[in-house]
């Protein structure tokens, strides 16, 4: 792999065994590219190991609430027939109900993370991902053997449009941005949708933001627009893989071209149907009021920290912090019991960046305290 200084990434695709011979041949190429795919498939859950306070991972409570988990387990009787066209029917009108959009435009996900694998079936020809941002579309394009051109945002993480290739056929975005925590305005990201391209915005943290302000997930009228949305962060549901796409009909079948059949089980039809009720929905928008409070109010308690730099503004449910010996301050952490998300296998972030997850004062309080400590 070979990186140049326009940003482009040459990926090659290469089975898992030949990786490893090559990498016990101790070719340097190989042990980048190994390297490289290592960083960019590190998540926060590899961070949160057992036992630590988790400020590692976005997902919101540590389990669904009792109405969803009733809703799953009276499910469970069905577990002995395949998941057949009707459900995934009612599962598609429901989320088309919330966004005001038709059925055929919606395809059920087994979480964003699916979504994001399947890109290669669009065949680009010129993928660009915007940086800093969630790694899994860049890992999926890449292992398909599809060059990536990496565009950063600015100093302060906002996007720069202008740096977007204009050749660019697929163009990757998050809103708002895992790990910067920057909501970008929908007028700017529906400037990038070209005639022949496919724009796909993760909106994996829509849900979390009020009002759902800046989303796309209702626009019909954007061609080439794909919106990903999660169900796995409000709804505490990562163990289950729910989410969704919502386009155009003939770019969500060229999506799932090399779908499995049933792709989707049961479980995930019936929790995105529970999820996509207007009771659902409201329960998301006040979790979402309440978030922007405890955000708030970490991020006030973090700034006094010395030496922590809170990125603002910030919208999603984390804040991406700064500091000096970022990852030996990590360390320090861990050993105080607290896990927090390194920043530095973020391209365009550093070792001295840390993503927390925003949580109630009540539980925020001891990574402030951890914080202080381990900072001199
Ligand atoms: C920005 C972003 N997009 C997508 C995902 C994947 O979400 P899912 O659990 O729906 O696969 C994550 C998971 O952390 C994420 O942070």
């Amino acid at each position: 792999m070979r990186q140049s200084a326009g940003g482009w990434i040459k990926c090659h695709r290469l089975p898992q065994r030949t990786l490893l011979i090559h990498a016990a041949e101790t070719s340097a190429w190989t042990n980048v590219q190994v390297h490289m795919d290592q960083m960019l498939r590190h998540h926060g859950d590899i961070d949160a190991a057992p036992g630590l306070l988790d400020f590692a991972v976005n997902v919101c409570g540590s389990r669904p609430p009792a109405w969803l988990r009733e809703r799953l387990i009276a499910e469970l009787d069905g577990l002995g027939r395949y998941p057949c066209a009707a459900q995934d029917a009612a599962a598609r009108a429901a989320v088309a109900a919330r966004h005001g959009r038709d059925p055929a435009e919606v395809l059920v996900l087994g979480g964003v993370a699916e979504g994001f694998a399947l890109l290669p079936a669009l065949a680009p020809r010129s993928a660009v991902v915007v940086h800093p941002s969630f790694t899994e579309p860049e890992v999926a394009l890449c292992r398909a053997g599809i060059a990536v051109r990496r565009v950063f945002t600015d100093a302060a993480h906002r996007l720069q449009p202008e740096r977007i290739p204009a050749e660019a056929d697929l163009v990757v975005l998050g809103n708002p941005t895992n790990p910067t925590s920057v909501l970008h305005p929908a007028g700017m990201v529906r400037a990038l949708a070209r005639p022949g391209r496919v724009l796909i915005v993760d909106e994996a943290f829509g849900d979390a933001v009020p009002g759902e302000r800046e989303s796309l997930a209702a626009d019909r009228r954007i061609p080439g627009l794909l919106v990903f949305r999660s169900l796995t962060k409000t709804w505490a549901l990562p163990g289950l893989r729910a989410g969704y796409a919502l386009g155009a009909p003939d770019l969500l079948a060229r999506l799932a071209a090399p779908r499995p059949p049933w792709p989707v089980g049961t479980l995930v039809l019936e929790a995105v149907r529970a999820c996509s009720t207007p009771a659902a929905v409201a329960e998301a928008g006040a979790a979402a009021e309440r978030t922007v409070r405890h955000r708030e109010w970490m991020a006030s308690q973090l700034a006094d920290v010395p030496g922590v730099t809170v990125h603002q503004p910030a919208a999603a449910p984390f804040l991406l912090l700064r500091m000096p010996g970022g990852e030996r301050v990590r360390t320090a952490l861990v050993d105080a019991g607290i896990a927090v998300r390194r920043g530095g296998t973020f391209p365009g972030l550093s070792p001295d960046h840390l993503r927390v997850a925003v949580r109630p004062p009540e539980i925020a309080t001891a990574l402030v305290d951890a914080l202080r400590a381990a900072l001199p």
